[in-house]
């Protein structure tokens, strides 16, 4: 018997049951797989042992590499002296038994197996293509010896994980165990009826299944065109296909060499390392280093929704969508009835499309409970407030919810931009009373942006992050500022897309730029979709309370000509009438030389990269304002709310790591710059000019302590 700290080997009716223990997921940190190959030769030398069979302690089995080696030289191993060539060399049947997830290099183990057999709840996966690398374990050249390079692609191209059920169907797995099985009893059972099975079936030896690629030799280029939008600007994709294309063209250890050269090209790649830090950036945000560890988030079994309109319906949808029943409440009948509507259509679209069954629609539209009255809704252990932004609207709302909520009720605001603090002082119990913070469309856009108000407690705090997790969201926290911390950062961006209006840009020329550097849509055609009143009713508020506000004139002209967006049919661009397609519009030119003229702006001609770093450096100096005031945790914080918020292209890592790619001085040189020949909204944050001083990057910058 073996034993090591992360990899165990016991001998159970003549089966030798390797058990790798490496909390919390099994990724193969360093001696996960020195463990498994000396567990794997002793159960070889031990004439006890008839099978082995591979089994993962706590939740999963392995997740995969461990990703922090990557970039460090250290993740990779000679070929012939990997887990993976050990597995194939084996003389005894080895066995996958899986459960929770195997991704990865640990799917890449399981495919060394002779077999696989998982529980139904498990998943498997190939997503090293979502952190800009490939399978680097001879993923990519025996999933297709496998299931076929069609369904190969499809898995490794995309990264999505497989469910159990699918995965048997596919091929990948042998069998399936029943729902409660005991999946450590089964896979022994299993691994005695096929012990004595020879020869052993390898699934390197396979290659009846690589004929799907001679027989339509356009397979490759098919995917190659239809990821062409999606995959611009990345290499690993690519790769990926390339990867493939040679387990079908070169004999298993030629394709294997391929795969590796192949992955060498982007272990260490901008994109790889950008994608790294989005993961653990994502992760980074779920903690909060200021509260006291251990506190435990209310459960929310049932919740409620103020407000049946563009929010308050997707933020409905979202409970529905993850099992949660919701309330939904409105000032008039009419307006609930049009929120159901608008409720009932959003799903309806789903199912048109393709993207959710009939019955799973009709078991979602049953968890939304329209209701009458706040004494409907008293018994939630959650409600979130999504009225109109205008605090003498919300107030009300707050006094009443006060008075009819059950103690201990957690009482959120989706307010955008206005003063939780206020909200919650409406309320006797200011603790319970916090911002979660949607982005539009609600049931869509991944981040939840949590707001703490002065008192909100750190119960509800916490329990606010983890219903965003329960939701499925992406959960970041931020203070209780104007705007908080995502739109606030945005600000500066979408006043000067405005201002290179004047100086001599087109909207359909910073929108290209935009879209090159890796934006699904350009900026003025997000601000179409959105509604351009919405940004002008916002600014007429903050030039009423400031009177040094720079306001925004041809925005404004357009609003005044009833240019509303695609809803009246133009905005920055024109629309034909039942199409989104935004068209460059002579009258925006017209209207923007006319306002030109009237303000007498010198015109000059833009570069791409001026136009990228005249909008985002804009934010990356606010960015550096919210942290110096303590409104943020982290800059990666910032990070993962422009990710999922604002569409901000993944493989470039978010706004502030994207900055340090430039370098913090240059960053800070330009801004500086430009304060001299732009006046005051340029004038560089106190952090960027203490972090250029000392060369230390944004992704390093100390927060002031969160207020
Ligand atoms: N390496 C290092 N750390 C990992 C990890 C990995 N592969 N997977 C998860 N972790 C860490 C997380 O950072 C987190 O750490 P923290 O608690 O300190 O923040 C902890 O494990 C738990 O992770 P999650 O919070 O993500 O747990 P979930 O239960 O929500 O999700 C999961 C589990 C689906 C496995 C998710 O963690 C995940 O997607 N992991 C990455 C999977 C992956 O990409 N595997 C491929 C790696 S590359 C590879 O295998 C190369 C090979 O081809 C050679
Ligand atoms: P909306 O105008 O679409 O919907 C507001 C709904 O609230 C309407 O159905 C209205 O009848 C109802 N309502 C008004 N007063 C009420 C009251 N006293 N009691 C009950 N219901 C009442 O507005 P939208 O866009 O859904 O915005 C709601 C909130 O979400 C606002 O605070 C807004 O700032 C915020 N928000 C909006 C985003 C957006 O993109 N639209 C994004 C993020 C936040």
């Amino acid at each position: 018997m073996s034993e090591t700290n992360l990899v165990r080997l016991a001998t159970e009716a003549g089966i030798g049951v390797i058990t790798i223990d490496n909390p919390p997921v099994n990724a193969l940190s360093p001696g996960v797989p020195e463990g498994i190959i000396t567990a794997l030769r002793a159960a070889e030398a031990d004439p006890a042992i008839g099978a082995i069979v591979l089994i993962g302690a706590g939740r999963s089995f392995i997740a995969g590499a461990d990703i922090r080696q990557f970039g460090t030289g250290r993740a990779r191993l000679p070929l012939g002296s990997r887990v993976y060539d050990v597995l194939d060399a084996c003389a005894k049947p080895v066995v996958a038994a899986i459960h929770g997830y195997a991704l990865g290099g640990g799917l890449e183990i399981a495919l060394a197996c002779h077999y696989r057999i998982a529980v139904p709840s498990a998943k498997v996966g190939l997503p090293e293509v979502l952190i800009g690398i490939l399978p680097g374990g001879g993923g990519t050249q025996r999933l297709p010896r496998l299931i076929g390079p069609r369904a190969a692609l499809d898995m490794i191209v995309t990264g999505r994980h497989v469910p159990a059920p699918e995965a048997r169907t596919l091929g990948i797995l042998d069998a399936v165990l029943a729902d409660g099985a005991d999946l450590r009893a089964g896979a022994i059972a299993f691994a005695q009826s096929i012990a004595a099975t020879r020869p052993l079936p390898r699934v390197r030896d396979r290659t009846d299944r690589l004929a799907e690629a001679r027989e339509d030799p356009a397979l490759f280029d098919t995917v190659r065109k239809s990821i062409a939008r999606r995959a611009r600007n990345q290499k690993a994709p690519y790769n990926c296909i390339l990867a493939v294309e040679a387990a079908c063209t070169l004999p298993m250890d030629a394709g294997l060499a391929r795969e590796q050269e192949l992955f060498a090209e982007l272990e260490n790649s901008d994109e790889a390392r950008a994608l790294r830090y989005a993961f653990f950036a994502e992760r980074e945000a779920a903690k909060l280093p200021d509260l006291p560890a251990g506190i435990a988030p209310r459960e929310i079994r049932t919740a409620a929704v103020i407000g049946a309109g563009t929010m308050g319906g997707g933020i409905a949808m979202s409970f529905a969508d993850f099992g949660i029943p919701v309330r939904i409440l409105d000032s008039t009948p009419e307006a609930l009835a049009r929120g159901m509507d608008r409720i009932r259509s959003n799903y309806a679209t789903s199912v048109r499309r393709g993207s959710l069954a009939q019955e799973e629609m009709d078991r979602r539209l049953a968890r939304i409970h329209p209701v009458a009255a706040y004494a409907d809704l008293a018994d939630a252990d959650l409600v979130i407030e999504a009225v109109f932004e205008e605090m003498d609207v919300k107030r009300p709302v707050f006094r009443a919810l006060d008075q009819v909520m059950k103690s201990g009720a957690l009482i959120f605001s989706n307010t955008s931009a206005l003063d939780i603090d206020a909200l919650a002082a409406e309320t006797g119990r200011p603790d319970d009373v916090a911002g979660t913070h949607f982005f539009s469309p609600a049931n869509v856009m991944k981040l939840l942006e949590v707001v703490r108000g002065t008192q909100s407690s750190p119960e509800t705090l916490v329990s606010a992050m983890a219903l965003g997790r329960k939701i499925g969201k992406i959960p970041a926290m931020a203070g209780n500022t104007d705007g908080f911390v995502a739109n606030r950062s945005r600000a500066p961006f979408n006043s000067e897309m405005v201002i290179l209006l004047e100086e001599g840009c087109l909207p359909e020329q910073v929108d290209r730029v935009m879209v090159d550097f890796g934006y699904p849509m350009g900026p003025f055609a997000v601000g179409d979709l959105a509604g351009l009143d919405i940004g002008a009713a916002d600014r007429r508020r903050r030039a009423a309370a400031n009177p040094n506000y720079r306001t925004l004139p041809i925005a404004d002209r357009l609003v005044e000509l009833g240019r509303y967006g695609q809803k009246t049919g133009a905005g920055w661009y024109r629309y034909e009438k039942g199409d989104r397609t935004p068209h460059p519009d002579p009258e925006v030119a017209r209207i923007i030389a006319e306002t030109v003229a009237r303000l007498g702006v010198a015109q000059k001609s833009f570069t791409d990269q001026e136009i990228l770093h005249r909008l985002l450096f804009a934010s990356v100096n606010e960015a550096c304002r919210i942290l110096e005031e303590g409104k943020a945790y982290r800059a990666s914080d910032i990070d993962v709310m422009w990710l999922h918020g604002f569409g901000f292209p993944r493989y470039r890592g978010g706004l502030m790591f994207w900055a340090d790619g430039i370098g913090v001085r240059a960053v800070h040189d330009q801004i500086a710059a430009w304060h001299q020949e732009h006046g005051e909204r340029w004038a560089p944050a106190r952090l960027l000019t203490d972090l250029a001083a000392t060369g230390t990057p944004f992704r390093e910058a100390k927060a002031a302590p969160m207020v």
